[in-house]
């Protein structure tokens, strides 16, 4: 499995993009607050200074006398809003012409307006209205200097977290550019080698253990791809060099042509190791590749236990070798593939038994829905310390007490293969002069 390959990204840039614009949204919505807070603010101080004026001009005009209103009146509300310049007045008759005006030059052109009108039954004799305006271009002003501050605030405010958060990232992300350098340095010629778990921090380290993991298998997996390749040419030469040997003293020799048939008998011998060793070669790569059994009902297992040893029973007698079949169990197995476990197994224990002892197929369900056939015989017990390697390809415990032309370690390896097949595992027990090698499968 290969990672995807993601549109050119750094981790660094799309922090930093992530933390400019979440900087500059959380400052603009700040200013935001700040400036409509101070906005209301102010709008309520106009309307509250607009009411006093205008309680103010009501209580003037409800105070003095008709006949004085022209005259002291208007001085006194002149003298009123001489204390607040910014405020304005204007009194209208009931036609509605304007008889006083505060500052007729002066009338603001941008104005909070407040209108007052005298009821019907109270109307003075001079006024029936009075408008009043308050100067908002101060506060305007203000409101405009304060968006700019504001603004000016939150883009320099952004960029200095931008920076910052930078240079956090550029520190905070170092233990990965190491780990980068390290990893460039890794070359297939140095497969010992491992990244250093030091001074990682933890969220990096599971990474790092993972990677160093991978590492191991790598390197587990190319020492037995070369022991493996060493294995195959060794078994291959000496059947190859029988072949060369044998073929050219035909060649040499002056012995009648009746004699040239033994020397192709030999040679084809040999022929037909090497082509066993070669599709069991085969057999064991298609199993890694995934292959798995076909699997059809099979109602006794017992049954075609007995079937093999009936092809071995001349072998089994030979051996001076009794058998015995026990347990049973149905269920969906690949028939040709189960021949040749019990096969393989068959043969290796007529060959390790004691003479005149028991072989004995052993059948069992276990507790998982698992079927388990093992073979077992009374013969040399396995060491320990082999016991898990038999299952190895070419792996022979002691290769000198071995026929090596005729048993090249490969049976316990298709075992092996075809217990993964059928989803399952093999399993070896040796012990007291009893050694019991079997398969446990998914039925
Ligand atoms: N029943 C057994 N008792 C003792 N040792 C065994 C038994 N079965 C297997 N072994 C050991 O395990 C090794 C591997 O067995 P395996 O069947 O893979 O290879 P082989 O029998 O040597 O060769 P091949 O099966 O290719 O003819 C054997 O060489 C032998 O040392
Ligand atoms: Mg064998």
């Amino acid at each position: 499995m290969r990672l995807g390959n993601a549109p050119n990204f750094t981790l660094s840039g799309r922090l930093i993009r992530w933390l400019a614009s979440l900087s500059l949204a959380v400052l603009g919505c700040l200013c935001l607050g700040v400036f409509f807070s101070v906005k209301a603010n102010l709008e309520n101080q106009q309307s509250l200074r607009l009411q006093k004026l205008s309680d103010a001009v009501q209580h003037l005009i409800a105070e003095t006398p008709v006949h004085q209103q022209s005259g002291s009146l208007e001085h006194d509300l002149e003298d009123l809003l001489k204390i607040n310049r910014d405020l304005h007045l204007r009194l209208l008759n009931q036609q509605g012409k304007a008889v006083f005006i505060s500052s007729p030059v002066a009338w603001p052109s941008k104005a909070r307006t407040h209108a007052l009108t005298f009821p019907e039954k109270t109307i003075q004799a001079n006024y029936s209205l009075a408008e009043l305006a308050l100067d908002t271009s101060p506060d305007d002003a203000i409101l405009d200097r304060l968006a700019a501050i504001l603004w000016g605030a939150a883009l320099i405010g952004s960029a200095a977290i931008t920076m910052g958060g930078y240079l956090i990232v550029y520190f905070g992300l170092a233990p990965v550019r190491t780990l980068a350098e390290q990893t460039r340095n890794l070359a297939i010629s140095s497969l010992d080698k491992r990244l250093e778990t030091g001074r990682i921090p933890a969220e990096l380290k599971i990474l790092v253990d993972q990677f160093n993991g991978m590492l191991d298998r790598l390197e587990k997996a190319y020492q037995q791809l070369e022991g493996f390749n060493a294995d195959v040419a060794h078994e291959l030469r000496t059947p190859l060099a029988n072949i060369i040997a044998s073929s050219e003293l035909a060649l040499r020799s002056n012995e009648p042509k009746e004699h040239l048939r033994d020397y192709i008998g030999s040679n084809l011998e040999e022929m037909r190791r090497l082509s066993g060793i070669v599709s069991d070669m085969l057999f064991l790569s298609q199993a890694d590749r995934g292959a798995q059994a076909r699997r059809k009902p099979i109602q006794s297992l017992a049954q075609l236990c007995g079937e093999v040893v009936d092809y071995y029973e001349a072998v089994l007698l030979d051996a001076d070798l009794s058998w015995k079949i026990t347990g049973d169990a149905s269920g969906l197995f690949d028939t040709a593939l189960l021949r040749r476990v019990l096969s393989n197994l068959l043969n290796n224990a007529t060959r390790y038994a004691y003479q005149g002892s028991r072989i004995e197929i052993r059948i069992a369900r276990g507790p998982n829905g698992q079927v388990s056939i093992a073979v077992a015989n009374r013969g040399q017990t396995i060491p320990p310390e082999n016991l898990q390697q038999i299952f190895d390809r070419f792996f022979r415990v002691d290769p000198s007490r071995n026929d090596g032309s005729q048993n090249h370690g490969l049976g316990l390896a298709i075992v092996s293969a075809i217990a993964r097949m059928h989803n399952g595992e093999p399993f070896a027990n040796s012990a007291n002069g009893e050694t019991e090698i079997g398969v446990r499968l998914a039925s």
